[in-house]
């Protein structure tokens, strides 16, 4: 007689039953698992840099441009448009500033205001910022406009994403 153990039927039916069950409870799992934390294994895209005008047509004064990025929120993806006021400064340099007024993010609009001619001008709480996107003191905003990083590559100007320049005055 050998000394090989034997396993019983109830034994084989036991670890049959353990490894199928737990095969079929790992392929449940596993999905739910990867939907659960997909968007934090996600690498972010950022810096992305998007043509958004040709550097002939950019001058003194603050010009709006306009264009559209992809954006991808965890599983939905949809178009956004993006806006920033472009000009040229004393030292012939690109400036492109957000147009969200750093109060509660209303859009300020450029010399629209006849008593602030060179100024931005946020129309929800009277919000006003110098060229430069300088928040005026004693105005609602408390922060400079925001500035977007740049490039200028074959004649054509590219946006990034736009920089918190932090607290103000
Ligand atoms: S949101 Fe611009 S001043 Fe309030």
């Amino acid at each position: 007689m050998s000394d090989k153990k034997r396993v019983s039927r109830r034994q084989f039916l036991n670890y049959t039953l353990t490894g199928v069950g737990g095969f079929m409870a790992a392929g449940m799992l596993a999905p739910m698992v990867r939907f659960a934390i997909d968007p934090v294994l996600q690498t972010k895209e950022g810096g992305d840099m998007h043509s958004v005008a040709s550097v002939d047509e950019i001058t003194n004064e603050p010009t709006r441009v306009e264009w559209t990025i992809d954006q991808v929120d965890a599983w939905y993806e949809s178009e956004v448009q993006k806006t920033a006021w472009v000009y040229r400064n004393e030292n012939d340099e690109i400036v492109a500033l957000s147009p969200i007024c750093t109060h509660l993010g209303c859009t300020v609009d450029w010399a629209s205001q006849e008593d602030y001619p060179n100024q931005f001008y946020c129309p929800c709480h009277g919000g006003r910022y110098t060229k430069d996107g300088v928040n005026v003191p004693g105005t609602p905003p408390t922060a400079p406009l925001p500035v977007f990083e740049h490039k200028v590559e074959e004649g054509m100007l590219y946006l990034g994403d736009a920089q918190s320049r932090g607290g103000g005055s």
